[in-house]
């Protein structure tokens, strides 16, 4: 990992830089329909991602650099598996690594939440994040046609 990104958890002070943030990855993405974009605008709300950090310290993951934040994931143990729900990366700030130190740092934490899996999806047109998981040693599991908001998806899974 690129020693001027850390990445760790939120603080629950970071909530609304973190939620603007990521409305603004979430207004820019050309993946999602509009039903998508609306949804999920609506489900990551500052309240949502303070009641998820108070159950789960490691549910909001930042990324950081001398600029300030410049990343975020919202992630979710569920039965010993950790399934990324959304990362992204601001707009200025990519390309540069900040998403693989994402993923990396992701990694990291798994024994902490005694998860075994990470596991993710992506839209089968999504190729940076696509490029993103393959280097971080993800491995396609399967192809879902018509699924979330009616559009295709890839799953990924990497043991840690
Ligand atoms: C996906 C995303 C998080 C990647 O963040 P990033 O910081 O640009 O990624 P990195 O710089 O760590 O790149 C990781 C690898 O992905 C690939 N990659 C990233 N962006 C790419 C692009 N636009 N085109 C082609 N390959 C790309 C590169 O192979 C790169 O490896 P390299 O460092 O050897 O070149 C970022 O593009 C983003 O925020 N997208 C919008 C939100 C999104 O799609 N989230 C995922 C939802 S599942």
């Amino acid at each position: 990992m690129r020693s001027d990104i850390s990445v760790r958890a939120a603080t629950q002070r970071e909530v609304p830089e973190v939620v603007s943030m990521f409305l603004e990855v979430l207004r820019l993405i050309p993946y999602y329909n509009e039903l998508a974009k609306h949804d999920e605008a609506a489900k990551y709300t500052a309240s949502n991602l303070r009641t998820r950090l108070r159950d789960d310290a490691y549910s909001v993951t930042v990324a950081e650099d001398d600029s300030g934040l410049i990343g975020f994931a919202f992630t979710r143990f569920d039965d010993y598996v950790i399934w990324i729900e959304w990362f992204g990366v601001d707009p200025a700030s990519r390309r540069r690594g900040v998403g693989s130190a994402i993923i990396q740092g992701l990694i990291r934490t798994a024994p902490t939440r005694k998860a075994h899996k990470i596991w993710c999806d992506t839209r089968i047109t999504n190729e940076p994040a696509k490029a993103t998981f393959r280097k971080n040693g993800f491995r396609q599991i399967a192809k879902l046609k018509n699924h979330w908001y009616g559009q295709d998806f890839i799953l990924w899974e990497r043991p840690v």
